[in-house]
């Protein structure tokens, strides 16, 4: 479940689903769906959970998996599996194929000399590669995602490639009622729990930090015995993950 973000939800299906289910509405149009769609935005908002969103509903073959699992030990191992993850994609289509975390291959190209980033760069190229051999009309589908747009290497994003960006932005104050709602569905909660009062204190905080707070609260009520959750323990989990989390990575390496 997702809360907030029915817009992007909206725009991904469009530029994903869309040319596969309906190819006819772009021809008809005269346009060009998009060859790959990358997903970007802060940690926690929900990249990988639209990622599942899509899985859970495609028409299509849905095939995920993360750019770390393609940093490889030994050479030539990435670019191989990057060439048989493609022959999969297009075997199984019409299909849809999800990269989490690009950035662990997709970043700019640092080669220093050692084998290990010899071999991310060789798994890159290959990368760009498949992706120029594909048809923006064809049956394939690419989307990836990333928090790390910044360090991505700008040859990914050129045209045929990942042509169409997609931000996932950090819930507005609707976005985190209803993400606090997700996440207390099964909790006993006190009638001085007031959503739209923690939604305002809560200004700023991503999906995942929301959840993680929810979680904390829930965990007070359990070491004092008690039997439902207060707005007392929200406010005070809150303090408490917000004072941990004390942002290590500046705001603007994530624009
Ligand atoms: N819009 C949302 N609605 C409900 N829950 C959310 C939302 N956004 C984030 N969450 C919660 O935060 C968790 C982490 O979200 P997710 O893994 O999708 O973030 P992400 O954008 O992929 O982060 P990263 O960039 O670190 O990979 C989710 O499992 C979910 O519990
Ligand atoms: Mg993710």
């Amino acid at each position: 479940m997702i809360g907030g973000l029915e817009d992007v939800l909206q725009e991904v299906r469009e530029s994903v689903e869309l040319p596969l289910t309906e190819p006819e509405l772009f021809e008809d149009l005269g346009i060009e769906p998009p060859s790959g769609v990358l997903l970007h935005g802060a940690p926690g908002t929900g990249k990988t959970l639209i990622a599942k969103a899509i899985a859970s509903q495609a028409k299509a073959t849905f095939i995920r998996m993360s750019g770390s699992d393609l940093v490889q030990k030994f050479v030539g191992e990435g670019s191989r599996l990057v060439k048989d993850i493609f022959q999969l994609a297009r075997d199984k289509s019409p299909s849809i194929l999800f990269i989490d975390e690009i950035d662990a291959v997709g970043s700019m190209r640092t080669y220093d000399g050692t084998s290990g980033s010899a071999e991310v760069n060789r798994t890159m190229l290959q990368l760009l590669a498949e992706m120029d051999g594909f048809d923006p009309k064809g049956n394939v589908k690419v989307v990836a995602a990333t928090n790390r747009i910044d360090l991505l290497d700008p040859a990914l994003l050129r045209p045929g490639r990942f042509d169409r960006s997609i931000e996932i932005p950090l819930p507005d104050e609707r976005g985190r009622i209803e993400i606090l709602k997700i996440h207390t569905r099964k909790m006993k909660l006190a009638d001085d729990v007031d959503f739209e009062k923690l939604a305002k204190t809560m200004s700023g905080r991503s999906g995942a930090e929301i959840s993680v707070i929810v979680k904390e609260a829930g965990i007070f009520v359990l070491r004092r015995r008690g039997q439902q959750i207060t707005m007392a323990d929200f406010l005070k989990a809150y303090d408490k993950v917000v004072n941990v989390q004390a942002p290590t990575i500046p705001q603007a390496m994530f624009v």
